[in-house]
């Protein structure tokens, strides 16, 4: 089986949690043929050399990077017939009341608007790292998290990843068999 994972990431944390599928799958089955791709590098692999495709992408801004949009219309078709998960990060997602692809309004307004339809969703709350972000978006973060009562503290890095919730999502989409579309709640 093999299983290629796609990544738009600007800070590495949709890159790391693309990581840590990746091991998990790895270690559900020594065999398995695991590759990993930034979404930039994504026009050098043929989709239909996989068995199983994994787009994982993270927000800013509001917006997911407006290169994936195209990429994923662009093989729609393809991706519906295949073995599929998509899965967003965004900092909203460290509510639980936000974190699932019917309550995180960005994951749930892309998921109507795109024609793929992944056997598998998920959204993962990201990270967040002020000394890393240039003076503007430091600002900007540190307002947004100020409105929505999160950490204002910029000498601060937070992992808001749930490691055990990505681990489940790998688990679970390496044995799926059926073809029926689901979301992934808990
Ligand atoms: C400049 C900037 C803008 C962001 N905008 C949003 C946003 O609009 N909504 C949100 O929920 N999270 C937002 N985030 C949080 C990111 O989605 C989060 O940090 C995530 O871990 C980034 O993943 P990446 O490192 O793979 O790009 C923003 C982060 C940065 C640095």
């Amino acid at each position: 089986m093999k299983t290629l994972i796609i990544y738009s990431s600007v800070d590495g944390q949709t890159q790391k949690i693309a990581q840590a599928m990746a091991a998990e799958m790895q270690a559900a089955d020594q065999s398995a043929v695991l590759e990993l791709t930034a979404l930039s590098q994504a026009d050098q692999y043929d989709l239909s050399g996989y068995d199983n495709i994994v787009i994982g992408a993270s927000i800013r801004y509001g917006h997911f990077n407006k290169a994936l949009e195209p990429y994923i219309q662009r093989h729609a078709q393809l991706l519906n017939r295949k073995k599929s998960a998509f899965y967003s990060v965004n900092l909203t997602a460290r509510k639980a009341d936000k974190n699932t692809p019917e309550t995180n309004v960005y994951t749930r307004k892309f998921l109507q608007r795109i024609d793929w339809q992944p056997t598998q969703s998920a959204v993962f709350a990201g990270a967040l790292r002020y000394p890393r972000y240039r003076f503007f978006d430091r600002f900007m973060i540190r307002l947004i998290m100020k409105i929505t009562g999160g950490e204002t503290d910029t000498t601060k890095e937070i992992e808001y990843t749930d490691w055990d919730k990505v681990a489940e999502f790998a688990r679970r989409f390496k044995s799926w068999q059926g073809t029926t579309r689901t979301s992934f709640t808990y």
